[in-house]
C-alpha cells in the first residue's frame, strides 16, 4: 500500500484556471504538502472571492504577474484548451515545471512544439493531466497484462459518457470549435479514454476509421460565462449560435501489436455522467473496469469462474498498491486519481528529476493530439487513416 506523506522539498505551485478542475488541483496540491502560492483567472475580479474561498494568499493580474513570482517553481495549468499552448510554453520558457490540463493543445503543430520544447528542458518537468490511468486498478490491470496474465491482447473496447450537454440549451466553451482539430467529444473525454486504453495495453493506436455525430448543429449561448457541467441552463439571456464540433463520435481502431478496438464517446446520453468503461479481452482472459465503481476490477476466464477483485492494496501487483493510500474496502476515486499524477509529478522533481518519469508526459499528451487529428481525417475522408509517427 502507498502512504499517506506529503512530499519534502517539493516546490511551491500556482495554478491557472479558477472554474471546475482548478480548484480539484488546488485541492490535492494541499494533501501533498504543496503550497498554492496564487491563482490567475480570466480576470482577477473573477479569481478573488475563489482565492478567498480556497485561501489562496495571492491573485494575479496576469500572466506576466505570474511569471514575476519568483516563490514559485511550477504552474498547473486549468485554462480553457485554446490557452494551453502559450501557456505551457511560457512556463517551460520561464525555468518552472507544469503540470498542464488535457488536451495538452489544440493541434499537432502546436504540441509538436511544446513537446519538442519539454526535451530540450530535461531538468522540467512537463506533464499533462490523464488522470484516469491512476486509478489504482488501470495500474493493476497493465500490470496483469504486462506480467501475461490475459495472454496476447486481442481487443480493447469501451466508453466515456456523460449528459451534461445534452439539451440544445447546453452550453460551455468547449461546444466551440477550437480552430485546431475543432474535435469537442473525442479530444475532451475521447483522449482519457484513448490514453488509458494505449496506457492499459502497452500498445499504440496506428490506425482509426470514425463516424462523428453533431445532434445539436444549434445552441443556446448564454450572455456572459456558462459554467463547465451546469450546461448554461439558467442563464437569463441567450442567443443562438451554430455548433459544428461532435456530441457523440463511434472510433474504430487498429493496435500496433495487431489487436482491434472500438470505443464511443457522448456528451448527450442522459443519465450517464461520467462514465468510463474499459474492457481488454486476451487470449487467455479478460479483464472490465468501470469508472462509476473504480475500485472493482472483473476478471473475465474461459476455463474457471470470473472474478471480481475489490481494490486491496493486499491484493495488488506493487505498482498499483503504490497508487492507493487506503486499506481495502475504503473507497478512493477520482479526485485521489490527481493526488497520484501530482505525487508522480512532484517526486520525480523532489528526486531531481533523476528517475523516470511516472506521469503522462508531453509526448503523451502530443499522440492524444495526433490522434484527434487522424480521427477528425477520417471522419470528414470516411476512411481508415494512419496516425502519423514523429521521426
Ligand atoms: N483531467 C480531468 O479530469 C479534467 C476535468 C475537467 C476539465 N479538465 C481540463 O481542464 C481545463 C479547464 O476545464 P474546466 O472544466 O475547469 O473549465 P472551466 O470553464 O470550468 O474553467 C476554466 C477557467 O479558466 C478561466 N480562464 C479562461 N481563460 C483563461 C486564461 N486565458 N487564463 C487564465 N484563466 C482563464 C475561466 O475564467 C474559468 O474560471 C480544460 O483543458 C479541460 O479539458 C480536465
Amino acid at each position: 500500500m502507498g502512504s499517506l506523506h506529503v512530499i519534502r522539498g517539493a516546490p511551491k505551485a500556482a495554478v491557472i484556471g479558477g472554474g471546475f478542475i482548478g480548484p480539484v488541483h488546488v485541492e490535492a496540491l494541499r494533501r501533498l504538502g504543496i503550497e498554492v502560492r496564487g491563482l490567475l483567472g480570466s480576470s482577477a475580479e473573477r479569481a478573488k472571492p475563489l482565492a478567498d474561498r480556497l485561501g489562496i494568499p495571492r491573485v494575479y493580474r496576469d500572466f506576466d504577474d505570474l511569471l514575476g513570482d519568483s516563490t514559485v517553481e511550477a504552474v498547473h495549468v486549468a485554462s480553457p484548451n485554446a490557452a494551453h499552448f502559450e501557456q505551457a510554453q511560457r512556463v517551460l520558457d520561464s525555468g518552472r515545471h507544469v503540470v498542464c490540463e488535457k488536451p495538452l493543445a489544440v493541434s499537432p503543430a502546436e504540441t509538436a512544439a511544446l513537446t519538442e520544447l519539454a526535451g530540450s528542458r530535461p531538468a522540467q518537468a512537463s506533464a499533462v493531466n490523464y488522470n484516469v490511468r491512476f486509478y489504482p486498478l488501470c495500474h493493476e490491470m497493465r500490470s496483469r497484462i504486462r506480467r501475461g496474465d490475459i495472454g496476447r491482447v486481442l481487443s480493447v473496447t469501451g466508453s466515456y459518457t456523460q449528459d451534461w450537454l445534452l439539451y440544445p440549451q447546453d452550453y460551455n466553451w468547449r461546444v466551440e470549435a477550437d480552430g485546431g482539430t475543432n474535435l469537442r467529444a473525442v479530444a475532451d473525454i475521447g483522449t482519457h479514454w484513448m490514453d488509458l486504453a494505449q496506457f492499459v495495453v502497452g500498445q499504440p493506436i496506428r490506425q482509426v476509421c470514425a463516424d462523428l455525430a453533431t445532434f445539436h448543429p444549434e445552441r443556446q449561448k448564454p450572455v456572459g460565462p456558462s459554467d463547465t457541467f451546469s450546461g448554461g441552463v439558467g442563464a437569463k439571456e441567450s442567443h443562438c449560435v451554430p455548433i459544428s464540433t461532435e456530441d457523440h463520435a463511434a472510433v474504430l481502431l487498429r493496435f500496433s501489436d495487431q489487436a482491434r478496438g472500438s470505443f464511443h464517446v457522448s456528451q448527450v446520453t442522459a443519465g450517464r455522467k461520467n462514465r468510463v468503461i474499459l474492457e481488454v479481452a486476451g487470449t487467455d482472459g479478460s479483464f472490465a473496469w468501470n469508472s462509476e465503481s473504480p475500485n472493482q476490477l472483473w476478471i473475465g476466464s474461459r476455463r474457471g469462474p470470473n472474478q471480481l477483485l475489490e481494490r486491496d492494496p493486499a491484493l495488488l501487483t506493487p505498482e498499483a498498491a503504490a497508487l492507493g493510500d487506503y486499506p481495502g474496502g475504503h473507497a478512493e476515486g477520482f479526485p485521489d486519481t490527481f493526488k497520484q499524477v501530482f505525487r508522480a509529478v512532484y517526486q520525480w522533481i523532489a528526486d531531481g528529476g533523476a528517475g523516470p518519469r511516472a506521469y503522462p508526459t508531453f509526448e503523451d499528451g502530443d499522440r492524444e493530439v495526433r490522434l484527434c487529428e487522424a480521427i477528425a481525417r477520417s471522419a470528414r475522408e470516411q476512411r481508415w487513416i494512419e496516425v502519423i509517427e514523429r521521426a
